[in-house]
């Protein structure tokens, strides 16, 4: 059986479904549109057709490998003039793909990760004196959080660091974001109506990729005439094993891919997960005990970080409401169906992890916070399509340990060290670039006995 998939009800002649089309917030109108017009719908707007899923069900079709496959969707097109072919944003059949995959994969091993673990001690202890700073106050969350990411990925990646805790945000954090949106918003097919509007918005873009670059290319350079050997990402390309070799292009390419790609979805992990701490004293006391218990010396140790179950749990549960990453693109590799629709080779869908993670599958409170979901007894015989924030396959997220280890020992040591305060009145609103994250979100931060 092949039926239509459903669209928007009203079509407008000539350019299609543009009624309702929002382009500041679309991955949260797109979640909603699935109440009206069931787990998958289409877009057509001047004959290109965008599909949405938003089931677990049809979710799980999608992420077989052998059906379907990576898709470099119109956003991430958008990208491609600043970073190229780099891991994010490469087509399947690019060279560059694979041999940066290879060349990079072991810097996220175990091995890696442990020699990472002293600098991100680091950086946290100089968030802890930021915070101690603005101490009494209500900071601004995304923006504290926000160093500590950009100054992890700075160090233990390419040994460089922002001085994100000297004074000023480093206006790389500004580029990047605008960087995002942009592609973002002019990612919809209609987008070239507005560009003739948005000339200003174009300049900014073109003076922001210059920083990015410029950016990166300082960063290698310095790394060029010290000629300093570190076990990092730069290293692992500027002197790979083996045979295969990077060109400067692919590296410059590379680092900017991870500063970005390491910087916005943890950053905004992070205030996420703060923003439910400290609306719910249980499970701000939970993390606090549970932090205690773990950890012996005074500061969290690598082998300590597996052990933070809990603190684990709420940041599973923050990025299955909330997830950082809110979707995917992946194409057909072949004709097939999907929920009983007949898909061509080549078309493609965009899996909202925002709708497939609030599944009813998770329960009648799918849209409610609780870590206690991931609980081992919660989560075992649960089906995997249901928890993707990191994606799926081969395209997978490199950086998942990377990310995962940071929050971990971010969150444990803020719960030991202060007390959360959540600012009176503040109600959730969650803000797009490429990524999600919680707008004007405010948070006091207090020292509380040791
Ligand atoms: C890919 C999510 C942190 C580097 C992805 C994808 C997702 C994701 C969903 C797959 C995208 C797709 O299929 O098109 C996240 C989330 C993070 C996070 C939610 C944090 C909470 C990081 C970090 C790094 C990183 C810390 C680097 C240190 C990358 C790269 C890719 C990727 C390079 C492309 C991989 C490839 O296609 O080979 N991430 N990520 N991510 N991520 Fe992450």
């Amino acid at each position: 059986m092949t039926t239509t998939i459903p669209h928007p009800p009203r079509r407008v002649p000539f350019v299609g479904d543009v009624l309702g089309l929002d382009t500041v917030t679309p991955n949260q109108t797109t979640l909603k549109r699935f109440t009206e017009l069931g787990p998958i719908y289409r877009r057509s707007i001047l004959g290109t057709d965008l599909t949405f899923v938003g089931s677990a069900e049809l979710a799980a079709q999608v992420y077989d490998e052998a059906r379907w496959e990576k898709f470099v969707g119109r956003p991430l097109e958008r990208l491609r003039p600043v970073v190229g072919d780099a891991l994010f944003t490469a087509y399947n059949w690019e060279s560059n793909w694979a041999k940066a995959h290879e060349v990079l994969l072991p810097a996220f091993a175990k091995e890696a990760m442990i020699s990472y673990h002293g600098t991100m001690t680091e950086v946290v202890d100089e968030l802890c004196t930021s915070l101690d700073t603005h101490a009494g106050e209500f900071v601004p969350v995304v923006e504290q959080m926000g160093k500590l990411t950009l100054e992890v990925i700075g160090r233990c990646g390419f040994g460089y660091s922002f001085d994100s805790f000297g004074g000023a945000e480093h206006p790389l954090v500004g580029a990047m974001s605008r960087t995002l949106t942009h592609a973002q918003r002019s990612a919809v097919p209609l987008a070239f109506v507005g560009k003739l509007l948005r000339r200003k918005a174009e300049r900014q873009n073109e003076l922001d990729q210059e920083l990015l670059v410029r950016t990166v290319d300082g960063v290698i350079e310095e790394r060029r005439t010290t000629g300093e050997r570190r076990s990092d990402l730069l290293d692992r390309m500027l002197h790979p094993d083996g045979d295969i070799e990077l060109d400067a292009e692919n590296i410059r390419n590379q680092v900017l891919t991870f500063l970005v790609a390491g910087h916005e979805t943890s950053v905004n992990a992070l205030a996420f997960a703060l923003h439910f701490i400290a609306r719910s004293p249980e499970i701000a006391a939970r993390m606090r005990a549970e932090a205690r218990a773990v950890v012996s010396s005074g500061e969290v140790t690598y082998d300590d970080v597996p052990r933070l179950r809990y603190t684990r749990q709420v940041i599973s549960e923050t990025l299955r409401l909330w997830p950082t990453a809110p979707g995917f693109f992946r194409s057909a590799k072949r004709d097939t169906t999907l929920g009983g629709h007949e898909i061509s080779a080549g078309e493609w869908v965009f899996v909202l992890l925002l709708a497939v993670q609030r599944d009813a599958a998770w329960g009648p409170d799918a849209d409610e916070f609780n870590p206690d979901r991931f609980t081992p007894e919660n989560s075992r015989g649960r089906a995997p399509e249901l928890f993707k924030p990191f994606g799926t396959g081969i395209r997978s997220c490199i950086g998942r340990q990377f990310a995962l280890h940071e929050m971990t020992l971010a969150l444990a040591t803020l719960l030991v060290r202060f007390d959360v305060e959540p600012e009176p009145g503040y109600e959730l609103a969650v803000e797009e670039t490429l990524t999600l994250r919680p707008k004007g979100l405010r948070l006091k931060f207090t020292r509380v006995e040791v």
